[in-house]
């Protein structure tokens, strides 16, 4: 039987996507076996910070009767003695029957799946993918209106923000209008642009959010990716460049929702919470019920 690997969202037609999403909306309203992967266990090999997406597998984990096994850190595990990825997976996948990795490097979650003779799931690839965290936006979308057809706003670094990256490719599925936004040298890469619109996805680059403010359903925000800027002086010409605020929303449509994969630093500001505009903890919320859908995909 192939190894079931979550890599990338192109790895999924809209068919798996709905069907996942279904489960998960299934599991929300506390329809599952809580034993259905008793006995199984999660590796996560987090090499970058996470919160959200670390402690939701893990409480998925749990939730459904698994276990995980963690390194807490990069310095505590042996590639800090110069061990190669490969030979870490290779070991790794002696010890678990799943690995969720995070990774600064583009294209390592998809090197990790040629070692493992486990399922890996790719929880982050540098400024690559971020396939479990389209799955809950999609579902969060879902839970406001259907996805087809939407007007989305993605406003930020749309250069280096993997969540940006593998929710725009998920949407070309769904007949979704692209807006983007973002300050000069963070654009949407060339090749991703190309390639979504040779699917038919209208992509449209505006200077201001105001100009879309009032047209859109989604508004996505997301926060510049510091830690993938060359130098510190690059990224502080870009910094609080935006910020999505009150004001700015008193414009926008009655159903407009605002969804951020967090963590935020500055680009919302915090009054914004309040509105009933905003979705993002929602959203993080929603992790749990998507990620367990997942495991059960790829451990049963
Ligand atoms: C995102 C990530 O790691 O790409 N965080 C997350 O998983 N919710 C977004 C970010 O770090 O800005």
């Amino acid at each position: 039987m192939p190894t079931r690997h979550i890599i990338s969202i192109g790895d999924f037609d809209r068919n798996d996507i709905d069907r996942l999403l279904d489960h998960a909306a299934q599991i929300d309203e506390r329809n599952y076996d809580g034993n259905a992967l008793c006995g199984k266990i999660l590796a996560a090999l987090f090499f970058e910070p996470s919160t959200r997406t670390r402690m939701s597998f893990e409480s998925a984990m749990a939730r459904l009767g698994g276990s995980v096994l963690s390194v807490g850190s990069v310095e505590a595990c042996s590639m800090a003695k110069g061990e190669t990825l490969a030979d870490t997976i290779r070991v790794v996948s002696g010890y678990a029957d799943a690995i969720v990795i995070r990774h600064p490097k583009e294209g390592a979650a998809r090197l990790a799946a040629e070692f493992a003779t486990v399922p890996v799931i790719n929880a982050g690839d540098g400024a690559g993918q971020h396939p479990s965290q389209t799955l809950l936006d999609l579902y969060t979308i879902r839970q406001s209106m259907p996805i087809d057809g939407i007007d989305i706003a993605m406003v930020g670094d749309l250069r280096y923000g993997r969540t940006a990256h593998s929710l725009a490719s998920a949407l070309s599925l769904y007949n979704a209008r692209l807006h983007t936004i973002s300050p000069t040298g963070l654009e949407l890469p060339a090749n991703l642009a190309e390639s979504l619109a040779e699917k038919g996805m209208e992509i449209i680059e505006h200077d201001d959010i105001r100009d879309v403010i009032s047209t859109v359903d989604v508004l996505y925000v997301t926060r510049i990716q510091r830690e993938r800027f060359p130098d510190s002086a690059s990224y502080f010409n870009v910094a609080s460049s935006y910020r999505i605020t009150p004001e700015l929303l008193a414009d926008a449509r009655d159903h407009l929702i605002v969804l951020h994969p967090l963590p935020r630093v500055d680009e919302i500001d915090p009054r914004v919470d309040d509105s009933p505009h905003a979705r993002y903890f929602d959203q993080s919320r929603n992790g749990v019920p998507v990620r367990m859908a997942m495991l059960m995909q790829v451990l049963q």
